[in-house]
């Protein structure tokens, strides 16, 4: 269809989108409005995951740079860890604009290496020739597919494709006033 975005126009659209909600966070005030924002952001995010790792990267394999393709994944299964910990949380709790702050700086860093002009993902991808009118098709419809998952049963348990789900030991913060005793090691700092 003519109308239809073409791969790489509906995946910048998501990019810019998330980009506005991230900023509509930094200046949001109450706490209602930053969970709601939070909540969409992570939604917006784990669509565009879903997408890109099963219909547009799976295309792009063979076609562009193997290391960065390999990248994508982990910074994507590294957001997941982010998404996951912002939904579990809520605005009451300790650190959970700093993990928002945090999630937007990756996903800044991510895109800007799937849009960077001529080396990028993307920019591959265009010169590898992929048909980018199918791709967009197939993208819009797991796109419609996944919300409405979504809007049924909420957000998904993100599944990592690299990372291997290793269990991390949870630690209090390090109070300041409690500081490891022990030799000072102050004279071997520069
Ligand atoms: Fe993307
Ligand atoms: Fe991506």
């Amino acid at each position: 269809m003519a109308d239809q975005p073409d791969a790489i126009a509906l995946l910048k659209a998501d990019h810019r989108k998330v980009e506005g909600l991230f900023e509509k966070f930094e200046s949001a005030r109450g706490k209602a409005q930053k969970e709601s924002l939070a909540k969409e952001i992570c939604t917006e995010l784990t669509v565009h995951t879903i997408i890109e790792e099963e219909i547009f990267y799976p295309a792009c394999k063979g076609k562009a740079e193997e290391d960065l393709l390999e990248e994508s994944y982990v910074e994507h299964d590294g957001a997941k860890v982010l998404i996951a910990e912002i939904e579990a949380g809520g605005p009451d709790e300790a650190f959970y604009d700093a993990k928002v702050k945090v999630l937007s700086e990756q996903i800044q860093h991510h895109v800007k290496e799937e849009e960077k002009p001529a080396e990028g993902l993307f920019a591959q991808a265009r010169k590898a020739e992929l048909d980018m009118d199918a791709l967009g098709q197939q993208m819009a419809a797991r796109k419609q597919e996944v919300l409405a998952q979504i809007k049924a049963g909420g957000l998904p348990t993100p599944e990592t494709r690299s990372f291997k789900g290793v269990e991390l030991e949870h630690g209090e913060p390090v109070d300041e006033g409690a500081a490891p005793t022990g030799p000072d090691q102050a004279s071997d700092r520069v």
